[in-house]
C-alpha cells in the first residue's frame, strides 16, 4: 500500500529538483551521488532517461531513475535502474511504489528486465529485490585505501613513458579513444562493454560535467596512450574513486597500471580526500594484486541485480 500523501515528482531538468535528486542519492547512497550538471549531461547520452522523486507531504525521501545501460549493445533487454529511499522513510511502501514505477517505464523503453546496483554494505537493498524475484547478475570486489598521514607516493613511469592528463594534453584524445577500445574490450564483465563511437565516448566518459579533465590520468610515449587512470571526486570531497585503470595490451607487465595507481593516490591526497576507493571484477587478478601491494584493503561489494519488468 502507497502511504497517502506520496507524490512521484517528475524532475525533468530543473535544477532544483535535481539537486533534490542528489541530496537524496548522497544521504542513501554517497558512492553514487552525482553534481547536478552530471545529471543534465546525462541526457545528452540518454534521451529517454528519467527521473521521480518520492514526495512525501512535501518532502523529498526517495528517487528512482531509469534508463539505458550505457556500457552494454543499446538492444540489451534491460533497463538501469537506480533507486532508494530514505532511512527515516522505509517500511511505508514507497520503495515498493518506485520500482514499480521503473518496471513501467523500462516496458515503455522497450525493456524486459531491469539491473539495478546495489551495494554489500546496504545489505537491506539486496534483499528487498530478491524478495521481488531478482537476483544477482554481477558482482565486484570494493577496495579503500585510507588516506590519513598518507604522503604522495613516487610515480616510476618505465623508461620513454611519461605521466599526463588529458587536461594537460587534449591532443591525446584520438590515442586515448583507442586506448580505450582495447583496454574495454578486455575487460573480465559477463557481457562485451560497448564504448560507442568516438563521439559518444567523449560525451558521455570524458565531457560529462563533474568529471575533472585533470583526473583523465595517462601514461603517453610520444603521441600514444599507453595506459589510463580516470579518477572523480566523490561523497562530496571525502573519496576520490577509481572509475577505470587499463593498460595497452602492449604495454601491460610493466610497471604502467601500478605507476598509474600511484598517481591517482597523490591526485587524491592533493585534493584532500579522506581514502581512495575502487573495484575489481572477482578474477581480476593482476589489478587486485596492484591494489593489495598499495595497501588497499577489502570494502563494499558493488553488486548488480537483475530482475523482470513486470
Ligand atoms: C530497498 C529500499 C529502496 C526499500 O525502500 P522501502 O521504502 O523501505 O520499501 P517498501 O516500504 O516498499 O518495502 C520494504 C518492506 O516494508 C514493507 N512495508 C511496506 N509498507 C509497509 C507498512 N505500511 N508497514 C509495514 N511494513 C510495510 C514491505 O512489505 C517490504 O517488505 P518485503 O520486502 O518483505 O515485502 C530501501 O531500503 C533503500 O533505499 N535501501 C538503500 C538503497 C538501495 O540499496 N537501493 C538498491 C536496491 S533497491
Amino acid at each position: 500500500m502507497t502511504p497517502a500523501g506520496l507524490a512521484l515528482v517528475d524532475p525533468g531538468r530543473d535544477a532544483a529538483l535535481l539537486q533534490q535528486v542528489a541530496d537524496v542519492t548522497f544521504a542513501t547512497q554517497p558512492e553514487w551521488e552525482r553534481a547536478v550538471a552530471f545529471l543534465l549531461a546525462s541526457f545528452d547520452f540518454d534521451p529517454g532517461l528519467e527521473r521521480r522523486i518520492a514526495v512525501l507531504d512535501g518532502e523529498p525521501v526517495g528517487y528512482a531513475s531509469c534508463g539505458l545501460i550505457w556500457m552494454l549493445a543499446p538492444d540489451t533487454p534491460y533497463a538501469w535502474v537506480e533507486l532508494a529511499v530514505t532511512e527515516a522513510a522505509r517500511a511505508q511502501g514507497i520503495g515498493s511504489a518506485l520500482l514499480a514505477w521503473t518496471q513501467q517505464r523500462a516496458r515503455e523503453i522497450g525493456k524486459a528486465g531491469v539491473q539495478v546496483p546495489c551495494s554489500s554494505a546496504r545489505p537491506e537493498g539486496i534483499a528487498f529485490l530478491e524478495r521481488r524475484g531478482f537476483a544477482e547478475y554481477d558482482r565486484m570486489a570494493g577496495v579503500e585505501l585510507p588516506l590519513a598521514g598518507s604522503s604522495r607516493p613516487e610515480v616510476a613511469m618505465p623508461d620513454g613513458v611519461r605521466l599526463t592528463s588529458i587536461a594537460a594534453e587534449p591532443a591525446l584524445l584520438d590515442s586515448l579513444y583507442a586506448a580505450c577500445c582495447e583496454i574495454y574490450a578486455d575487460l573480465p564483465d559477463p557481457e562485451p562493454v560497448v564504448i560507442g563511437t568516438l563521439e559518444e565516448w567523449h560525451a558521455r566518459d570524458i565531457e560529462a560535467a563533474g568529471q575533472p579533465l585533470d583526473g583523465v590520468l595517462i601514461a603517453a610515449a610520444g603521441d600514444e596512450v599507453v595506459g589510463v587512470s580516470r579518477v572523480v571526486v566523490q561523497e562530496r570531497g571525502r573519496v576520490v574513486g577509481h572509475l577505470i585503470t587499463g593498460v595497452r595490451r602492449d604495454w601491460r607487465g610493466r610497471g604502467v597500471a601500478l605507476a598509474l595507481k600511484r598517481a591517482a593516490i597523490g591526485w587524491a591526497i592533493d585534493r584532500g580526500a579522506k581514502w581512495v576507493s575502487a573495484e575489481n571484477a572477482v578474477h581480476n587478478e593482476p589489478m587486485r594484486a596492484i591494489n593489495a601491494a598499495l595497501g588497499f584493503q577489502p570494502g563494499a561489494d558493488f553488486v548488480e541485480l537483475r530482475g523482470p519488468a513486470v
